[in-house]
């Protein structure tokens, strides 16, 4: 018996179907009511019981591998013959992929480096995880001062010193530190504020910050050069108003509109009728933190502004609620790489 066990298994090995007949005839001799493998089994009842377990593996796998093997070489053949007559297109175009498009966001960011590059800006990233002192210390926000509770802050529980970056403003710190003026930059980055989410405030949202520091810069360079920021991303009719403002790293400190895009600067909902929409905080980098830094403040004189990507993005195309650019929802997202 195990030498016919054997014998059928070389069979099954160096059997070559030509074709589909051939593998049912194949098939029905093994497997068939008469069939070879049919007729083992039949004698394998008569078997002594101590050989059962042996024999009965050995059998049982030879019928396994016999199933196997007709299946394979029936799709083999299959494919081959369909291709023969014709039935394989192999010019039909394959399925589309559905590729995703880059985040409005990622868009807007990117498109506002671009226009500061173009006045010379490089862009320099920092860590989101901070120190109190690049946050707010080394930006003369001194300990306990009121000015701390502008901004909501996520600390670490362990360790209050070390906290989520508020603003990316911690960046323009990292910089001076490692450069020497002039310094020309634009830091954009993810920041953290433990705000309640809604349409209009995100506990997690993205900035970008801009630093220019060298002999002479005046304010009159500050307006210039967010002018030439606003026609760029707005438009050339775009024009700017800048309203008197506190910020502990800057003085004197602004906040800058833009004349509405919307309706021109003639008053609409957008707008809520004033006609200007709040885009960024700025103003001339305040001595202290030229100081902390290690920039000589007598020789050295800077501006710095910062703002908020969201708000940009949502000023530009009207976007109205911004918990939309954390859904992730495709109707959405495509709507933006093809117009900008
Ligand atoms: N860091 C400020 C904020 O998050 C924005 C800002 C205002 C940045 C004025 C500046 C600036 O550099 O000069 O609200």
């Amino acid at each position: 018996m195990q030498s016919r066990i054997e014998e059928l298994l070389r069979k099954v090995e160096q059997f070559k179907p030509a074709n589909l007949g051939e593998i049912e005839e194949f098939r029905i001799k093994i497997l068939g009511k008469k069939g070879e493998l049919t007729e083992l089994f039949e004698e394998f009842k008569k078997v002594s019981p101590d050989l059962k377990r042996e024999l009965g593996q050995k059998i049982n796998r030879l019928k396994n591998l016999v199933l196997e093997r007709v299946t394979a070489w029936k799709n083999e053949l299959e494919e081959v013959e369909s291709a023969a007559a014709g039935e394989l297109d192999v010019t039909r175009p394959a399925t589309a992929q559905g590729i995703g498009t880059r985040h409005p966001i990622s868009l807007v960011r990117n498109e506002i480096l671009a226009i500061f590059s173009r006045l010379g800006f490089t862009t320099a990233e920092g860590p989101e995880i901070e120190d109190d002192w690049h946050v707010f210390s080394a930006l003369n926000f001194p300990p306990e001062h009121p000015a701390r509770d502008m901004q909501d802050t996520f600390f670490i529980e362990k360790n209050p010193d070390i906290l989520l970056r508020t603003h990316t403003s911690s960046i323009q710190v990292r910089v001076m530190q490692s450069q020497k003026p002039p310094i020309r930059v634009v830091c954009p980055g993810r920041v953290f504020r433990n705000e309640a989410i809604s349409y209009r405030a995100h506990c997690i949202f993205h900035q970008v910050e801009g630093l220019y520091v060298a002999e002479n810069v005046s304010f009159a360079d500050l307006k210039q050069t967010i002018l030439y920021f606003a026609k760029e991303m707005f438009g050339e009719d775009a024009r700017i108003r800048m309203r008197p403002s506190y910020f502990p790293f800057t003085e004197p400190s602004a906040e800058v509109d833009v004349s509405c895009n919307l309706c021109g600067g003639k008053g609409c909902n957008v707008c809520k009728h004033t006609g200007w929409l709040e885009i960024m905080g700025c103003g001339m980098v305040d001595p202290n933190v030229l100081k902390a830094c290690g920039i000589d403040s007598r020789k050295y004189s800077g501006f710095a502004f910062g703002m908020g990507v969201e708000r940009i993005t949502m000023l530009k195309y009207g976007v109205k609620d911004l918990r939309l650019y954390f859904e992730n929802d495709i109707r959405f997202l495509q709507q933006f790489e093809s117009v900008i």
